[in-house]
């Protein structure tokens, strides 16, 4: 089969790999109908690389057609239409029965001490094949499944797999209190999404980017949008200025470790990147080589007592942290990978024919899995208008 392969720093190719079978009777196999390209994936192009090797097949938005499945996945049958979630989990176990399905004990990667297995994201979360990529292995699919309707097309339902799920927990975890103000750093699919969903829940929504048409896709549903570019160092006073004087009582960080503005991180991640394999994974791993421009405009901004929900991804160890001025203005934190399927009940009825969060439209372009090497290259550098790909196997 076709799938897209990861072969180095902004390297990645289409090429024919074998196709996935049936390995354990928890499996199953999904032939790709939509599969997406996501922010994850660019730390994966640009910075941990020192956890991948040539060749592995990369995506984690998929969704499709049941193929075959395995002797022990009783719940699902060839032609049930599926999205599956990012992450693999079994739906029985300790985390599971709390609905922490990032945390999945069944498939937690003890080896590097990290959560849930993921799909086609590196050593660190189980070297676990992707899905760009014409057929998709399910492992834990008996569980790692979200069942869709016949009818509506892709559009409408492949976004379950994780940016819905993805900023409904970060506006969820942001504890926005009624009528109150939540600002969203980074504009991405992720942040967009952030936004439409705190927007649909009534609170007023402050959206911070760099890019015009970002700013321009928010600014159009009616989020009051600031330009990074703009305020640089001063847009915690310009945000305070417009909230009272106080800050936002919540803050969405929706961009991570690749953040504009931090150029001695982004020093020693550039060079990680170039190192071999056995030091640069423990830099990355240890020495706190992030670069955490948007996670300090949260801390800045935020109004004391208020909530900073992270879900722009994370690495390092040793990152330095303004603990005085968390203690301090007395600032609740959460964060972590989505959990998919706890979403799901909440998010399934905004999926109706008159598209209360936009999901038809939110998609900039849709491309045979051919164009992926460009698309990378397109969605890092936002040229082209370039803020959601999906693709067509
Ligand atoms: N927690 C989860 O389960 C989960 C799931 C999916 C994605 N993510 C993470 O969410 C983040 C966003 O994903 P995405 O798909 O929207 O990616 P993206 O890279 O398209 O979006 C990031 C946005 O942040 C903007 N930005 C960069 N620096 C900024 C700064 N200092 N201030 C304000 N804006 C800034 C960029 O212009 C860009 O629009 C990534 O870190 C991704 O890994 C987390
Ligand atoms: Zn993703
Ligand atoms: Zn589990």
């Amino acid at each position: 089969m076709k799938a897209v392969t990861w072969h180095g720093k902004r390297d990645i190719r289409v090429e024919d790999v074998p196709d996935p079978v049936i390995q354990e009777p928890t499996d199953a196999i999904v032939r790709m109908t939509t599969t997406n390209l996501c922010g994850s994936d660019l730390h994966l192009y640009e910075v941990l690389g020192a956890f991948m090797d040539a060749g592995d097949v990369l995506g984690h938005e998929p969704m499709g057609i049941v193929e075959e499945v395995g002797s022990a996945v009783t719940n699902l049958k060839k032609g049930d239409r599926v999205v599956i979630p990012f992450q693999m989990s079994c739906g029985s176990c300790f985390s599971c029965d709390l609905q922490l399905y990032t945390q999945c004990e069944t498939t937690q990667v003890r080896a590097h001490g990290t959560g849930a297995a993921l799909f086609g994201y590196s050593k660190l979360y189980g070297q676990v094949p992707g899905g760009q990529a014409e057929y998709l292995r399910v492992p834990q699919a008996q569980f790692t499944h979200i069942r869709v309707p016949e009818g509506p097309p892709d559009e409408r339902f492949v976004y379950l797999s994780d940016v819905l799920p993805t900023a409904w927990q970060a506006v969820e975890y942001a504890a926005v209190p009624d009528g109150g103000t939540l600002a969203v750093i980074g504009l991405g699919p992720i942040g967009d999404m952030a936004a439409r969903i705190g927007l649909h829940k009534g609170f007023r929504v402050i959206g911070i980017d760099l890019v015009p048409e970002r700013l321009q896709r928010a600014r159009e549903r009616g989020v009051e949008v600031l330009d990074l570019t703009e305020h640089g160092d001063g847009l915690g006073d310009v945000v305070r200025e417009l909230t009272d004087g106080r800050g936002p009582d919540s803050v969405v960080d929706a961009v991570g470790m690749e953040a504009h503005g931090s150029p001695v991180n982004k020093t020693i991640q550039t060079m990680a990147s170039l190192m071999p394999d056995f030091l640069a994974g423990p830099m990355m791993e240890k020495a706190g080589v992030d670069r955490l421009a948007a996670l300090y405009s949260s801390i800045d901004m935020v109004r004391r007592g208020g909530t900073v929900s992270l879900s722009g991804v994370y690495g390092g160890a040793a990152s330095p942290m303004p603990l005085l001025q968390m203690f301090d203005k007395q600032i609740q934190f959460r964060m972590g990978q989505a959990n998919v399927k706890k979403w799901v009940d909440d998010l399934m009825p905004l999926l109706t024919d008159d598209d209360p969060l936009g999901v038809d439209t939110f998609h900039t372009h849709a491309l045979p899995l051919s164009e992926a090497p460009s698309a990378y290259e397109k969605f890092q550098k936002k040229e082209d208008g370039y803020v959601k790909v999906i693709f067509k196997p």
